[in-house]
């Protein structure tokens, strides 16, 4: 495997002269005390080569330190990843953000809600009454791609909450929350932007809970997408509705626009949580041998759904967009830093594309020190360069941000130590629906016959 070591010293090198080092002393006592206990089992995490033994050993992680403040538990997290030797997989870092009360479920929740099948908020099967004008299926525009899916399959993975206000006279515009690899849209957003829109006058938020947690053919995640796009749109008034998404989350977003176009001008703003737009060069440090979910193998660095992605300037924004990363340290998408990031997309078409790694634009600031691949979801220049997006035409501008508040605080205001931990449940469930996904495959899926461009 992939050790993080390389990574974690140039991402130190990196920010030496952009971020402080966050103070650590207690932080450094509470992991120490963490290793102590269950240094065996985690030592074990670190050696292990199959997907079976990982489970088995994750399972039995408890969580043996409780952090009661944000300062305490983001530094924590962050003296995991900075720790020598540093995890050598990403479930031996799972166990130890378990081990260290970061996240709010131990692995054997986890497995809980995954066997009992989800219900709730979780559900997969909706019941979405009212049909879309215009129409949705089987097309809403003449270049569309043609579904695989059916309307109901298409349809009832959208959960629409009681507060959702349809687009009528006053509300705030929709927002469709996308979730990413190894969640479902609420497990994705529970911790960050479902509390934060609810009731808000910023966005008024619906979320998908994409089956098989994302790690399914990310073609067939991004007809999901597509068909929500033009479906809420067509029950709310014809309002433009925005597109907030995390991970893979984006890149099947940036599939639908390329291949249902028609989805684009319904779309003001796609606010996109440490994308992939080019996957990852960390697909050791991710996966115990083969093999390996459908979306796992699509998300590696120049796999065929990558290279079909970005072709045809599918590497540039096609609506107006806004990227949050973390150049330090996004433990599942590298590279990530710089014009050189992943997350950075070009902007041919000259719809606006603006790309905000957190750790430059808030330099010398708390929002600019270390945050996960999920921690972008917590950090407050995403929240304000989202607001911003959604209150002015084109995408999110640091340039209009009074930076010196924005960036103070580690976590965007309203959010606390419990969201945090909710949000890091996140990396948790992702690790544990990867290793009991069913359907593993050995080459990645065909592309599809219409992405002949
Ligand atoms: C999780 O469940 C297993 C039985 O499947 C048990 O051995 C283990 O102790 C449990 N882990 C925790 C952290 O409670």
């Amino acid at each position: 495997m992939k050790s993080l070591a390389l990574l974690i010293t140039l991402g130190t090198a990196y920010t030496a002269t952009a971020a402080p080092t966050p103070p650590q002393n207690e932080e450094r006592g509470l992991l120490d005390g963490v290793l102590g206990l269950v240094g065996g089992l985690l030592s074990g995490l670190n050696d292990v080569t199959d997907q079976a033994s990982a489970l088995s050993l994750l399972k039995q992680v408890k969580p043996t330190a409780t952090p009661t403040a944000t300062s305490q538990a983001s530094a924590a997290l962050s003296s995991i990843y900075q720790s020598s030797p540093t995890p050598n997989n990403l479930y031996a870092a799972i166990g130890q953000v378990v081990a260290a009360g970061l996240t709010t479920n131990n692995i054997n929740d986890t497995l809980s809600a995954i066997n009992g099948g989800l219900t709730g908020q979780n559900s997969m099967t909706n019941n979405n009454p009212k049909n879309p004008s215009p129409a949705a299926f089987p097309k809403a525009g003449n270049s569309d791609a043609p579904y695989d899916l059916t309307e109901k399959q298409l349809r009832q993975i959208i959960y629409i909450p009681s507060t959702f206000q349809y687009g009528k006279k006053g509300a705030p515009q929709p927002v469709i929350l996308v979730p990413g690899t190894g969640d479902t849209g609420y497990t994705t957003f529970i911790g960050n932007y479902i509390p934060l829109l609810t009731g808000s006058t910023i966005g008024d938020p619906v979320w998908l809970n994409i089956p098989g947690y994302e790690l399914n053919d990310a073609q067939t995640n991004a007809e999901y997408v597509a068909y929500a796009i033009n479906y809420i749109y067509g029950i709310s008034n014809k309002r433009q509705v925005a597109v907030f998404a995390w991970s893979q989350g984006n890149i099947n977003t940036q599939w639908a626009f390329k291949y249902w176009p028609s989805t684009r001008s319904r779309v003001t703003d796609h606010i996109a949580f440490s994308p992939d737009y080019h996957g990852t060069t960390f697909a050791n440090f991710i996966s115990l041998g083969e093999p390996l979910p459908p979306s796992l193998l699509q998300q590696q660095y120049n796999s065929n759904f990558i290279t079909k992605l970005r072709s045809n300037d599918g590497d540039s924004a096609y609506v107006p967009t806004t990227t949050i990363y973390s150049g330090f340290f996004d433990e599942i998408v590298e590279p990530q830093q710089g014009t050189g990031a992943s997350a950075f997309l070009k902007d041919v078409r000259k719809v606006g594309a603006s790309n905000n790694e957190v750790q430059t634009v808030c330099a010398g600031q708390a929002a600019g020190t270390f945050y996960t691949h999920e921690g972008t979801l917590y950090n407050p220049l995403g929240f304000a360069l989202a607001v911003d997006a959604l209150s002015h035409s084109g995408p999110g501008q640091a340039s209009r941000l009074n930076l010196g508040s924005v960036c103070a605080p580690y976590l965007t205001p309203g959010l606390n130590l419990a969201d945090f931990g909710l949000t890091e449940n996140s990396i948790a469930i992702a690790g544990t629906a990867i290793l009991v996904y069913p359907n593993k495959v050995l080459q990645e899926p065909a592309i599809k016959g219409y992405a002949t461009y």
